[in-house]
């Protein structure tokens, strides 16, 4: 055989170089086909591929609203006057509650919430893993819908602080989560049992109302790693019975990590996401550092009652436009283009007096409290 010229014999070995690369990308595909054909046995992974086939959408996008709850909603009347100043292709409603609480004509003054309970929901236990997997649930049910593009966990006792247009366009401006995420000093919740899977140094704390944007969503719904370590190693202490003896002492050592206020935020950091955060949460929480018990000393959320829900209160958190996170020294300054803006979205908890006070001070209607709030009182 004569001897190719050079320049044949380098066109030679590219020719061979591609032809071993396409071979590879086949069998690569073939390797994925067979894995999903697998994956189709399972229910779960099944409607995961159809949300990835369904991800074009029409129209604007929506901002899912995803209460959790442990019966009804008592706060459905100022919700409900809320969504009447919003356009209906903008938001969706998504309830977990009870298993079995059907929200109806019989158990919501709002048609906005008639039918929007999920039909798989699971009992709660508070404390426990079962509370991130009811937030789990949620979510799920929520990525059905391709146009959900921000998805916003509130209570029973969470109220909005201003009109749906703003809340809208506050949330779509970002294209960030929010979530507060600090490092978590205190003793007892962190299971060192869990360091296999995740360090110390990733454990992390903060609320559990949130708003994600759609792409952590899916990441929460599609985590098979994280969850199960909180499902085995958290679990909820039994308060101290003597009685019990030596039973009760061993429950009383196990950890009680408050998996609804680190596993969103543990998950964020073990998946190295917290730059695609705005470490802070948009609902308001005013905590009770009564030091009457040392013990519960800063864990109790102060229930805002008719008389403390008045237009100087409301005025005062939504003036908020940066918050201190003592654990890490950090301030977050609240902003959206380099523009300050109010922290702010939603605040906890309201009684039912306090958001019939939101509603006839007018701070609803059309939520524009600007006049009231203003006039001097
Ligand atoms: C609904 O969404 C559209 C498109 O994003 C926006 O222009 C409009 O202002 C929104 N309506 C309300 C009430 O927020
Ligand atoms: C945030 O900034 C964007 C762009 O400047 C603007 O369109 C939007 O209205 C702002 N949102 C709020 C809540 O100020
Ligand atoms: C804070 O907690 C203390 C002790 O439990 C209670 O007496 C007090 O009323 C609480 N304060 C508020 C504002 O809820
Ligand atoms: C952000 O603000 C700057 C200056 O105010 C403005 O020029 C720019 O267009 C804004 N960005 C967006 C996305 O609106
Ligand atoms: C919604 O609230 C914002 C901020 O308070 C206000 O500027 C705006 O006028 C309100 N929009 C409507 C339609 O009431």
């Amino acid at each position: 055989m004569p001897k190719k010229p050079y320049a044949l014999h380098v066109l030679w070995i590219g020719w061979k170089l591609v032809i071993a690369l396409s071979f590879s990308l086949c069998l690569f595909a073939l390797l994925r086909l067979h894995r999903y054909s697998e994956a189709d046995l399972n229910p779960s992974s099944l409607s995961r591929r159809s949300r990835v086939l369904n991800s074009h959408f029409e129209g604007p996008p929506k901002v899912a609203f995803l209460f959790l709850t442990r019966r009804n909603l008592p706060l459905d009347f100022l919700w409900g006057s809320f969504f009447e100043n919003a356009d209906v292709a903008n938001f969706s409603i998504y309830i977990h509650s009870e298993p079995g609480f059907v929200f109806d004509e019989s158990t919501t003054r709002s048609t906005f919430f008639f039918n929007r309970h999920l039909t798989n929901s699971i009992q709660v236990g508070w404390g426990e893993a079962s509370m991130i997997q009811a937030e789990r649930l949620v979510l799920e049910a929520a990525l059905e819908d391709p146009a959900n593009q921000r998805f916003v966990f509130l209570s029973d006792s969470c109220v909005p602080l201003y009109n749906f247009s703003y809340i809208y366009r506050y949330l779509m401006a970002s294209p960030k989560s929010f979530v507060d995420s600090f490092l978590d000093k205190k003793e007892g919740r962190y299971n060192p049992k869990m360091s296999s899977v995740i360090p110390r140094s990733k454990w992390r704390k903060g609320s559990q109302w949130i708003s994600l944007v759609r792409s952590h969503a899916e990441l929460v719904i599609d985590d098979e790693v994280i969850f199960p370590v909180f499902k085995k190693f958290c679990k909820r202490r039994p308060p101290i019975d003597a009685s019990k003896g030596k039973q009760n002492i061993k429950l009383q050592k196990q950890h009680n990590c408050i998996p609804d206020e680190h596993y969103v935020q543990t998950l964020f950091a073990m998946s190295d996401l917290e730059g695609e955060l705005e470490r802070r949460t948009v609902t308001y929480t005013l905590w009770n550092h009564s030091t009457t018990n040392m013990e519960r000393r800063g864990w109790h959320p102060v229930m805002f009652s008719y008389a403390n829900a008045g237009p100087q209160q409301i005025k005062r958190i939504k003036d908020v436009n940066h918050v201190y996170y003592e654990t890490e020294y950090r301030t977050e300054w609240c902003s959206n283009n380099s523009t300050l803006v109010p922290c702010f979205l939603f605040a906890r908890k309201f009684s039912q007096g306090a958001a019939m006070r939101l509603l006839s001070d007018s701070v609803v209607g059309l939520f524009d409290a600007s006049t009231l709030l203003d006039s001097p009182s």
